[in-house]
């Protein structure tokens, strides 16, 4: 039998983690052939709802799970994990700014990079997805000396799913008839979900959508789509943030079969956007592994969304900069 692998999920009794823990249970994400142990970390005051998510994992009776572990100790929760999926996150409280956000979470993801830098297994793959995820997967690349800065992203994976599925009823087709759309940048209102490379049925999507449309509809709606869920809802967007995340970790761990996708790596100077932020690009995976999609034609539009969000970055790493090593 295949030997099981190590999976860790953070913020475990939350709500995207009530979607994720049974999608990757049952092989959505590893394969329906990889057997799994689930680490579970939350914080000590929400171990009693853990504890009940773990009795309905339990009573699924999953072939695929060969251990639950449930904890709000970071080091038990990595120890040998070879996937970790860091969603657990400090809300946004009653009058708390947004440096202070921007602190209390790097406090956490610096407590994260520190205990996955000792226990995980060394080749482990870790995506973040509790906002905000780009500064947050920074703070924890600062934080893991052990580990290459290019293990940890953040999931823009989410956006670059809207955006499919926008430009998809906008031209009558399906999601899956679209190749080549990205999302540049940061997990949050200044992304830039970008068409002008992208194919609808083989043919240039910028050839049956209009520019007003692009301007007006389709960059907010994907943009502003996590607020307009949050109002119809009455609560954030979950079963398709653990979607993406599924999506994001299956093509990372298993590849993309040529197809670009969004991830949010550390930036490296291409397309112009220096190093030092965690940036969404257009990547390819392979064997384990991405590549940025190179020397794409960059026209001012997008050069001027690309810098705008690129700057927004950049500003919250300087909110938490005393805590990167
Ligand atoms: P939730 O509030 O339902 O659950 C969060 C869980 O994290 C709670 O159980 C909480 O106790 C736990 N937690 C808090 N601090 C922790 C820590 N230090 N260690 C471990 N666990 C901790 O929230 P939900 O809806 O599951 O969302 C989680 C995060 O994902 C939020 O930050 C949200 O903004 C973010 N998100 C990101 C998206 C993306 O596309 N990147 C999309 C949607 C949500």
């Amino acid at each position: 039998m295949t030997q099981p692998v190590r999976v860790a999920i953070t913020g475990a009794a939350g709500q995207i983690a009530y979607s994720l823990i049974f999608r990757i249970a049952s092989g959505d994400m590893l394969g329906k052939d990889q057997p799994v142990i689930l680490q579970l970390l939350d914080i000590p005051d929400s171990l009693e709802k853990l504890k009940g998510t773990i009795m309905e994992i339990d009573d699924c009776a999953f072939p695929l799970v060969q251990g639950i572990i449930g904890t709000s100790d970071a080091e038990e929760a990595f120890e040998g994990v070879k996937y970790a999926m860091l969603v657990g996150a400090r809300p946004r409280g009653p009058g708390m700014e947004r440096a202070d956000l921007l602190q209390a979470n790097a406090k956490i993801f610096s407590v994260q990079g520190k205990a996955l830098s000792s226990k995980a297994d060394s080749d482990v793959r870790v995506l973040v997805v509790g906002n905000p995820a780009n500064t947050n997967a920074l703070i924890t690349a600062s934080n893991a000396p052990k580990l290459d800065p290019k293990q940890i992203t953040a999931m823009t994976r989410l956006d670059h799913n809207r955006a499919l599925s926008q430009l998809a009823a906008k031209t009558g087709a399906h999601s899956t008839d679209i190749e080549k759309l990205m999302i540049w940048g940061n997990h949050s209102a200044s992304q830039y979900p970008d068409l002008t490379h992208a194919t609808v049925k083989g043919k240039a999507a910028s050839s049956l959508v209009d520019q007003e449309w692009v301007e007006k509809d389709f960059i907010p709606t994907v943009q502003q789509r996590g607020a307009a869920i949050i109002k119809a809802r009455g609560a954030s967007s979950a079963a398709s943030a653990a979607s993406s995340a599924v999506d994001h970790m299956r093509d990372w761990a298993k590849g993309s079969d040529g197809q670009w996708v969004s991830m949010a790596i550390p930036s490296d100077g291409s397309y112009g956007i220096k190093p030092g932020v965690v940036y969404s690009y257009p990547v390819v995976t392979k064997g384990g592994q991405y590549e940025i999609v190179k020397d794409l034609p960059i026209d001012s539009f997008s050069r001027g969304k690309m810098d705008a969000t690129d700057q927004e970055l950049r500003e919250e790493r300087a909110a938490i900069e005393d805590l990167l090593k």
